[in-house]
């Protein structure tokens, strides 16, 4: 994990090279990856050779595609607001970098012209013949993909230049683990381990990468951080918004797939993991697996009373009325499928055995909030409690990670005069009073680490294997949902649900 320190061809940039983005008119491109990659180029973070080569099925001209690229630009980035209608110098820069190849993924055909046009002297030579394949389609598409640039590697590597190559892969990497298993066998016939990119855009958080800073920077922080003294641990994320017109695709997936598996294990392993030896790709992925393989449901139960699922129904959000997961398009009027799931699970290690980790996802929330809170135990003596005083005193380390970024530690002070009152304070952190500026998109900070050849902030294979190996029978349950009104703070029996473990 690096600092992004210098630009353009100085000696910190990332090389040139091909970006080829495999389903370059879908939503993802023009949501995340043009946006962002529009970001680096502004920051100069893109070398001056670089080109990207949007891959899909449709035919459509060069000019065609880098029009479509500016009308994502203006919908989706922050440094070109919709309304601008004048196109900025580096936009037209960044649109020269831009080029269209259409092809069927479908069609072998059309990959031999792709390997054709990629072996042009002119360009592979001018980005030294590095080339990352970027996979932003249909998972289904993953493999298929995959087995092609399989096909066409010696030619590209036959090229005099022969320069790195690289695969970012997106999410979901498999829909559990046997398609997981089959996607990495895929891919690892093709890619060496160390070229290959899983990409989960929560690790290219800022706040997601100070978990370790908060941790294993600061003495004081991690010291704190066990079972010693630590009661519970939860680990939520709420979202206020809802499928986003993907019900087809969340009625195949549901939020366990969706955003437990891969986000949420994320910052479960982070928060979790034992201090590696090194800061280096390697030693944090296998510390984050040890956690994984250290994972079980609270106090050995059964999966089924480890978690619960929850659906929203009709409501509303922030004041705008909402229909419910039922009623949206793509999904089943008797839909079954889980919006809300809350776990209850224990790390079986040294460090963790006896503390519940909590992990909560939803949508449809009364707020959007992704926050790891640590409750730390109460003294071991109630000394001012025997005393006759009132001493609600609970320590609280609540890491927020989105949207406002910070840190607070709650304890407790007294109320000044008599008689003795204990009341509660927080310590707090804001990052925009340090920080006014927005932070770079994830997108982008993942962009240029694959870019400069860094895994660090990557699911490594075996990391990917171990959390659907956990998932496994959580994803067989039998679905009986309780459902909970759009807008509100879930199903309410989920307080029930982890009442016991936080008495
Ligand atoms: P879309 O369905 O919007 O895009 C699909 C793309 O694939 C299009 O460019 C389409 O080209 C191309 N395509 C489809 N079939 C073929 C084919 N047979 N031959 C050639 N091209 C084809 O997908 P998304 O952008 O939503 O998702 C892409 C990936 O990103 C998925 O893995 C998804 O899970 C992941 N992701 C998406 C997020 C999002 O917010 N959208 C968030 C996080 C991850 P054409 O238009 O020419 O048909
Ligand atoms: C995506 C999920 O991976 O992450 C979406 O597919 C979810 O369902 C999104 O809304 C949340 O990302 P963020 O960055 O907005 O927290």
């Amino acid at each position: 994990m690096r600092d992004i320190e210098s630009r353009g061809d100085g000696p910190h940039s990332p090389p040139p090279l091909l970006f080829l983005v495999f389903g370059a008119s879908g939503d993802l491109t023009h949501r995340k990856l043009l946006p962002a990659l529009y970001e680096l180029h502004r920051k100069g973070d893109l070398h001056p050779k670089t080109k990207i080569i949007g891959i899909a099925r449709k035919e459509k001209t060069t000019q065609m595609f880098r029009k479509e690229a500016v009308d994502g630009i203006r919908a989706f980035s922050r440094h070109l607001p919709e309304d601008e209608k004048d196109e900025p110098d580096d936009l037209r820069d960044f649109l020269e970098r831009i080029h269209y190849f259409p092809l069927s993924f479908e069609k072998s055909e059309d990959f031999d012209h792709l390997a054709e046009y990629l072996t042009d002297p002119g360009l592979l030579e001018a980005t030294n013949g590095n080339i990352l394949f970027y996979l932003a389609t249909p998972p289904s598409f993953f493999i298929p993909i995959v087995e092609q640039i399989g096909r066409i590697r010696p030619r590209l590597d036959s090229f005099p230049k022969a320069g790195f190559r690289r695969l970012v892969v997106e999410k979901p990497f498999g829909h559990d683990l046997v398609s997981a298993k089959a996607l990495n066998v895929a891919v690892l016939k093709v890619f060496r381990e160390s070229e290959v990119h899983r990409i989960d855009h929560y690790l290219g958080k800022e706040t997601v990468q100070n978990i370790l800073i908060l941790r294993l920077a600061n003495p004081v922080f991690g010291a704190l951080w066990s079972r010693e003294i630590i009661s519970c641990v939860e680990i939520r994320v709420f979202e206020t918004i809802g499928i986003e017109g993907r019900g087809a695709y969340f009625e195949e997936s549901g939020i366990l797939r969706d955003m437990v598996q891969n986000h949420l294990f994320q910052l479960l392993t982070l928060t979790a993991m034992e201090p590696p030896v090194s800061f280096d790709a390697d030693s944090i992925r296998d510390e984050k697996v040890k956690v994984l393989r250290a994972l079980v449901p609270w106090r050995s139960q059964k999966p089924s009373e480890s978690v619960l699922f929850g659906q929203y129904s009709e409501g509303g959000v922030l004041g705008d009325p909402v229909m419910g997961y039922r009623q949206e398009k793509g999904v089943d009027p008797l839909s079954v499928v889980e919006t809300y799931a809350a776990m209850k699970l224990e790390i079986q290690n040294m460090r963790w055995a006896g503390v519940p980790f909590h992990l909560v996802a939803g949508k449809r929330m009364s707020r959007k909030a992704t926050e790891i809170v640590l409750h730390y135990r109460k003294p071991p003596v109630a000394l001012f409690r025997l005393a006759g005083c009132h001493d609600d005193t609970e320590n609280v380390l609540t890491l927020s990670i989105q949207p406002n970024e910070g840190i607070s530690l709650r304890f407790g002070i007294k109320r000044p005069g008599s008689p003795l009152r204990i009341d509660q304070a927080d310590l707090a952190f804001a990052y925009s009073q340090i920080y006014p500026e927005d932070p770079p998109e994830a997108y982008s900070r993942l962009i240029y680490d694959v870019m400069k050849g860094d895994a660090t902030l990557f699911a490594r294979n075996d990391e990917v294997e171990k959390a659907w190996m956990f998932m496994e029978p959580f994803l067989s349950l039998k679905r009986d949902p309780m459902f909970y009104p759009a807008g509100s703070d879930g199903p309410f029996e989920v307080d029930d649900f982890f009442s016991v473990d936080l008495s």
